[in-house]
């Protein structure tokens, strides 16, 4: 049986340092970092998301800034928002939380914060520091799965890893990640021919569609790490019921190491988001 990756415990350890790290920065500069978290309509997934999220700053003494949105709000609305909170310099890391409402235009948004406030890596000059190697505010969700492979596996150089899914929040930044740390890297996807022959060849198999349990046990070559960003509402006789892209129990008895859905990725994403709210204060003090 598959060793279990556990989320918790991990994210619990980092968080745990931030939490250190954030005093000392209280100390030294006399300010506490903040966060600004905008959320826009009322998806039920989005608003458990980002709870959790200003639950764990306030945890590790990071203020947080919450802005709540009809779904119906303009895109002028948004934007002076976002300029606002670009200004405020009680504000370092601003997240917009995706995905917005159709009428708005989420990649002006999210190129409208201040790249160093950017705490989700998502602005076109993170995304570009990243493509090309050099420093900058990375996604929160790839940068998670990166910590839980090195704990893992330790030394990723020379593995094979496959990565489905080519989203902007995960599936490219992830890719990016792997290859920097000098993985071979394939990406397969909807229009990928034979996704189950190339999964088989990978060391490492990153499940980041959104499609409940596509990834079986025949997929998986035995050993292999596998690690699972979906995240799935479903209803099993009649009850809510959260499941990853990876057929958990199949997968288990096949793979060499897995993470759980809940309790594995979600709470990494959020760990990281912490990192990177510190490191964007930091990145502001002159
Ligand atoms: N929606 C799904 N994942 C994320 C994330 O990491 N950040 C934001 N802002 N929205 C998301």
């Amino acid at each position: 049986m598959a060793q279990i990756i556990d989320g918790k415990k991990m994210s619990a350890k980092i968080l745990e340092q931030v939490s250190v790290d954030v005093d000392e920065f209280k100390e030294r500069y006399g300010i506490t970092p903040g966060l600004a978290v905008v959320l826009v309509g009322e998806d039920p997934a989005s608003q458990v998301y980002v709870r959790n999220k200003v639950r764990r700053a306030t945890e590790v003494g990071i203020r947080s800034f919450e802005h709540r949105l009809a779904a119906n709000v303009s895109q002028e609305k948004l934007d002076s928002i976002v300029d606002e909170l670009n200004r405020n310099p009680e504000v370092h890391g601003i997240l917009v939380q995706l995905p917005l409402p159709a009428n708005l235009d989420e990649d002006k948004i999210v190129d409208a914060i201040d790249p160093k406030k950017d705490v989700d890596g998502f602005h076109s000059l993170n995304v570009a520091a990243l493509a090309t190697g050099k420093p900058g505010l990375v996604p929160c969700t790839p940068q998670g799965g990166m910590t839980m492979l090195q704990e893992t596996l330790g030394d990723l150089t020379g593995k094979h890893a496959v990565v489905i899914g080519r989203s902007n929040i995960v599936g490219k930044p992830m890719a990016a990640l792997l290859l920097q740390a000098n993985c071979t890297v394939t990406m397969v996807h909807s229009r990928t021919r034979d996704i189950a022959m190339l999964c088989r060849q990978a060391d490492i198999v990153i499940a980041a569609v959104g499609s409940p349990k596509l990834v079986t046990a025949e997929w998986i070559k035995p050993g292999a790490t596998v690690i699972d960003v979906g995240i799935n509402a479903i209803s099993v006789e009649g009850a809510r019921k959260l499941v990853g892209d990876v057929d958990f129990a199949t997968v288990e008895a096949v793979a060499g190491a897995i993470t759980p859905v809940p309790g594995g990725v979600g709470p990494m994403t959020i760990a990281n988001l912490m990192q990177n709210t510190l490191k964007a204060a930091r990145l502001q003090q002159p």
